[in-house]
């Protein structure tokens, strides 16, 4: 386990954001899911770090990065943009996983001239339906009345794939940790968002630089269908599943992830 090196960057006059920036090479920026924290990443970059420069941000309300409304897809994307500019990187891989990726949709709208490539995971391009959108307000509801571990409890189910918990109790158990003690101003402000989010699958078509799209065969949350439509959409996209993995298909399986997110970063090198 490498040591990491957290730090907490001023973003103009307000915002702060929690961050950790290990390693040299190829920038890239690794934006957890929810309700998560940058710690998501760890195996990528205890692996990566050699030949990437791994920039892994709490998104805003999450971690170490201070609660600050509002909170909407492109107000993350636009935080991850300040810190970019904070810590001199003018373009960089965009990782997203779930949310992360929801996220990385808004960079590219927003930011489109600063992605190298973008890593896609266990994530999807629609919005919310309306019976994801009410299942979302019923989790405020809880998460109101008792706290993140009552987000938790809900999210549970779906984040870890079956034969990881058969596998693995304890990532389950730390996977749990992580998400009940993810603040819940945050957690109740990136619902919110999710809800709001719009549908990217427009955006899909004219994604124009390279793309690894991944998904975890037993991901219940964000299935695999979902992982081959962004892959038919985007041109030219790679698609890796990996076997045995559900949501957290990087924590499940790092050393599968690893290797094709490092296959995917050292192809960016040789272009
Ligand atoms: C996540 O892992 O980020 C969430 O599952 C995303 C979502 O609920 O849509």
């Amino acid at each position: 386990m490498i040591a990491l090196c957290p730090d907490v960057a001023r973003l103009g006059d307000v915002v702060e954001v929690g961050y950790d920036d290990i390693g040299s090479g190829t920038p890239v920026v690794f934006l957890h899911g929810f309700p998560h924290n940058r710690a998501l990443w760890a195996p990528q970059v205890q692996a990566l770090f050699p030949f990437a420069r791994c920039v892994t941000p709490d998104l805003r309300g999450f971690g170490e990065s201070p609660a600050r409304p509002p909170y909407d897809m492109d107000r993350y994307a636009d935080d991850v943009a300040s810190l970019l500019d904070a810590i001199g990187i003018g373009r960089a891989v965009i990782a997203g996983l779930s949310m992360g990726g929801y996220v990385a949709f808004a960079f590219w709208r927003r930011h489109r001239a600063r992605v190298r490539a973008l890593l896609l995971a266990d994530t999807r391009a629609g919005a919310d339906g309306e019976e994801g959108r009410q299942r979302r307000r019923e989790m405020i509801a809880a998460g109101r009345a008792g706290g993140s571990a009552a987000i938790a409890e809900q999210m549970m189910p779906g984040m870890v794939g079956r034969r990881t918990r058969e596998r693995c109790p304890s990532l389950v158990a730390s996977v749990h940790a992580m998400l009940a003690a993810a603040p819940l101003e945050g957690a109740i402000g990136a619902l919110e968002a999710m809800i709001a989010r719009p549908d990217s699958s427009a955006t899909l078509p004219g994604i124009d630089v390279p793309t690894l799209v991944v998904g975890g065969e037993d991901d219940v949350l964000t299935p695999v269908a979902e992982a081959r439509a962004m892959h038919a959409a985007i041109h030219g996209s790679r698609l890796e599943v990996i076997a045995g993995a559900g949501h957290l298909s990087n924590l499940e399986r790092p050393a599968a992830f690893n290797q094709v997110a490092g296959e995917f970063l050292l192809s960016l090198d040789r272009d």
